[in-house]
């Protein structure tokens, strides 16, 4: 069952019902102010994090669900309507919501007045829009009040939850016009405050929630809307909110717009203080005036339609397959885009008061966006390096606003260091920009300690070299790719939990997984020095990936796939000999993907024991069997029900490696099986089991062990996306970005009879036609460059050339 469907022209989802399984949300922002915009007008914005500097207020697992936002009223007579139909939930005449590249725009009707509400987030302005335009489609004319509403957090979002005996008494607001500015803890010396304006003028305005409201009403039945009347309330403390109070008499056939602008400004911080509590209003005023009339308004709407244009023409496909077209063109990357921005910090599962940046999650993002903003990507990667010890660990996550690593989580996942060369690695690749090696980094955000980007990825490399186990495994730390594998939590207590294990850094568990890693990212590392000129340090790295190779292939091999890890006592954990857990997902997939066993016939027969073993028809499970109880040895993995989560949920995440592994070993139509499996759009026409919005990734679907099987949760912000991304354009379609150049290397079904990519790369743009008449699923036999004939599938980069044209026929050549 479908609750929309797209529109690949527009680039939008188009939600046709309020009732989704679950709110089904959009982003606004690109770059410093973010929003999250539901199909019916739920949601709240921030300037650059989620935490720190939260704008509106959002209350979290509610009920009725999603019951925050930035609200319209319509009151036309006796009857009250929201053009996203909450918070009053009168049925409406029409609806929709359709969800676009940074913009979400609600159309809907009620009683023959028509109402489009258009939200977005300008390109380079740090505030939302919103455009409400009103049409009388009646025959008679219709006097209707209309109420905006917004409700402010007290900037930081964590605090504004708990310390409540403090901000019951911090609020302050001041009125000017139709301008509501926001401005609590400005008096502390803060520079920054919010607005809240509308272009036309106001016949009323309430600023406290429970004059709005009403003490013992809601935001579906807010006393000033049932009045028609606004009660010019002024806050001070308790819950600041801004709302207008418009009055419109629009004649038959007649329209109307209002432009509302929601606004973050930060003023200098050595701005001259005028005096406690007075803000200075001319940034305010110079942004409300940019977003007066409705030509200004088209006119930032077109740059932003542009602004994505431009991004997604960077790579786009052509093929017998309008799903894959759609995802590829469209959703993925744009997907890709929001969890570069927001990383895990902001969604409707993620409270935007926790997680900050991930070590691991944002140099995985990396890899989806590199081609779509390489100058972000570089930024991105010096900021998370300066995150790093000196020993080459790092801190785990860190925090948007600060850049500064978060205390609270500190260290000890010992995967992270080799996900910095991942994500350089991929950056690299995709530029050529071998400077970024020489800016001077610092270790742990000291300046004084600051080396080349270069000795950043020497000690991410040398962490891993030097903590290796028993069996010459990396040690697994705190846990690796997998956060539930806390494999050195051990304890004689009864009842311990594994949250309180005290040694889960120093205890000698070890991971295949990261084994895995070790032989693709240091390999790639080895590539890096190789063409920095340290041709002696590539061939010590090299010499240590075979050792680990090694390693993995005996201590690492379980005889029909590879081992997951071994715990504090050296017991093996996702091996035959276990009576839950036998078989991992993770370590098939990375190590396949690392090269590891192709040879020997190993990775063919851990891809077959993944398909005997894990597959189901919604994708691939993380492990099997399933905990059915807790061991604290194994630690958070088993203290989720079986089939969710880490615990054989179908972790979406890990599933394109396992595509890109089957890619890598040559079978392309095994690897789109499995592309297919956990892609929305391939899922759309099932929403009523997915639940989750079709048009993006979710980090989990329930697996075959649970009772909701097929059930998605954790939708958008999840490294699925850049990964996906990465298995589709570079291992599927096998447009693949090398330090020189771009390699034509595809893995399709042998029934795909070709298609064609456009990609922009190192300045130049590619037309690449993949030609498939043999009906192979790898191989490429022939590649032909502006009409000559290439030795190799590598397309040979030449210096200032801005155009290639490019085929690539696979299947034997002649
Ligand atoms: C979740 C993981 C997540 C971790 C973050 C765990 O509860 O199961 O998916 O990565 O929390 O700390
Ligand atoms: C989500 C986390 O954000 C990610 O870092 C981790 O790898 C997965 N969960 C698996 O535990």
């Amino acid at each position: 069952m479908q609750f929309g469907h797209f529109d690949d022209q527009k680039k939008e989802y188009i939600i046709t019902t309020p009732h989704t399984p679950l709110p089904w949300i959009n982003y606004l922002g690109s770059k410093d102010f973010f929003s999250l915009i539901s199909n019916t007008a739920g949601g709240y914005c921030f300037y650059r994090d989620a935490k720190l500097r939260r704008i509106t207020r959002y209350r979290y697992n509610d009920c009725p669900r999603d019951s925050v936002g930035r609200y319209y009223y319509i009151k036309d007579g006796s009857t009250i309507w929201n053009p996203g139909w909450k918070p009053v939930q009168t049925e409406l005449d029409s609806y929709c919501c359709r969800h676009g590249m940074g913009y979400t725009v609600f159309e809907s009707s009620k009683n023959d007045v028509a109402a489009s509400l258009e939200c977005f987030v300008p390109v380079s302005d740090n505030c939302e829009i919103h455009r409400l335009t009103l049409q009388n489609n009646t025959e008679t004319e219709k006097e209707l009040d209309i109420f905006s509403y917004a409700e402010f957090c007290l900037w930081n979002a964590a605090d504004d939850a708990n310390n409540f005996q403090r901000n019951f008494s911090t609020g302050e607001v001041e009125i000017v016009g139709s301008t509501i500015y926001h401005k609590t803890e400005y008096r502390e010396r803060r520079n920054h405050f919010a607005f809240y304006t509308v272009n036309k003028p106001v016949c009323g305005f309430d600023t406290s929630r429970d004059s709005f409201c009403g003490t013992d009403s809601g935001l579906a039945q807010p006393q000033t809307v049932l009045e028609g009347k606004s009660h010019n309330s002024v806050a001070h403390g308790w819950a600041p909110i801004g709302s207008h109070h418009l009055k419109v008499s629009l004649k038959p056939g007649e329209s109307t717009s209002y432009i509302f602008v929601l606004g973050y400004v930060e003023n200098p911080a050595d701005d001259k203080w005028e005096a406690p509590g007075i803000i200075k209003k001319d940034r305010a005023l110079k942004l409300m005036e940019k977003y007066s009339t409705d030509a200004q308004v088209d006119a930032a709407l077109k740059e932003l339609h542009k602004y994505w244009e431009k991004l997604l023409s960077r790579f786009s496909v052509r093929s017998e397959d309008e799903k894959l077209d759609r995802m590829v063109n469209i959703w993925n990357q744009y997907q890709c885009m929001v969890t570069f921005n927001l990383s895990r910090s902001a969604s409707y599962f993620e409270s935007g008061t926790g997680r900050g940046m991930g070590f691991r999650d944002s140099c995985q993002d990396l890899l989806g966006i590199v081609h779509l903003v390489p100058e972000r990507a570089r930024q991105r990667i010096l900021d998370i390096a300066a995150t790093q010890f000196e020993d080459g660990s790092s801190y785990h996550q860190y925090q948007p606003l600060t850049k500064k690593g978060n205390a609270d989580i500190g260290s000890g996942f010992n995967d992270d260091p080799l996900w910095l060369i991942a994500g350089t690695g991929a950056y690299l690749r995709e530029t050529g920009d071998f400077s970024i090696l020489q800016e001077q980094v610092a270790f742990n955000n000291d300046e004084t300690k600051a080396q080349p980007l270069l000795e950043h990825l020497r000690r991410s490399f040398g962490y891993s070299c030097a903590h290796k186990g028993p069996h010459g495994l990396p040690l697994i730390g705190r846990a690796d790719w997998n956060d539930c594998l806390n494999l050195n939590c051990f304890s004689s207590e009864p009842g311990e939990s594994f949250q309180t294990c005290s040694n889960m850094e120093s205890g000698k568990a070890e991971s295949v997984f990261i084994g895995g890693m070790f032989v693709k990212y240091g390999s790639e590392y080895a590539d890096i020095c190789e063409h920095s000129g340290f041709a002696q340090e590539a061939a010590q790295v090299r010499e240590q990936v075979e050792v680990m190779r090694a390693a993995v292939m005996d201590a690492g091999w379980d005889g029909e796939w590879f081992v997951r890890a071994y715990d504090a006592f050296s017991t093996p954990v996702g091996s035959h000999v276990c009576n839950e857990g036998q078989i991992f997902i993770e370590p098939q997939g990375m190590c396949v993907m690392a090269g590891i066993g192709l040879k020997e016939g190993l990775a063919d027969r851990a891809l077959k024991s993944v398909q005997e073993k894990l597959d189901t028809k919604y994708g691939i499970v993380l492990l099997q069997p399933a905990y059915t109880t807790y061991h604290l040895n194994l630690g958070e993995i088993s203290s989720y029900p079986p089939g969710y989560k880490e615990n054989a949920g179908i972790f979406c995440h890990n599933n394109p490696w396992i595509s890109c592994a089957e890619a890598v070993a040559g079978h392309g139509d095994r690897a789109f099986e499995v592309y297919r499996k956990t892609c929305p759009a391939y899922v759309e026409e099932i929403s009523e089991i997915h639940r989750t919005e079709p048009y993006v990734y979710s980090q989990m679907v329930a697996g075959k062990d649970a009772p909701s099987f097929g059930e998605a949760k954790n939708s958008w912000l999840t490294g699925t996306a850049a990964w996906t991304f990465a298995d589709v354009s570079q291992y599927l379609l096998g447009i693949q970005p090398e330090l020189d150049g771009l390699r034509v290397n595809p893995c399709i079904p042998q029934s795909c009879k070709g298609f064609t990519v456009q990609r922009f790369y190192r300045g130049a743009q590619y037309n690449i036609t993949v030609d498939n008449t043999a009906g192979v699923q790898k191989g490429v036999g022939q590649l032909v460059v502006d009409g000559v004939q290439m030795k190799e599938n590598l397309i040979p980069y030449v210096s200032g050339k801005t155009e290639y044209t490019v085929k690539a026929v696979l299947g034997a050549c002649e």
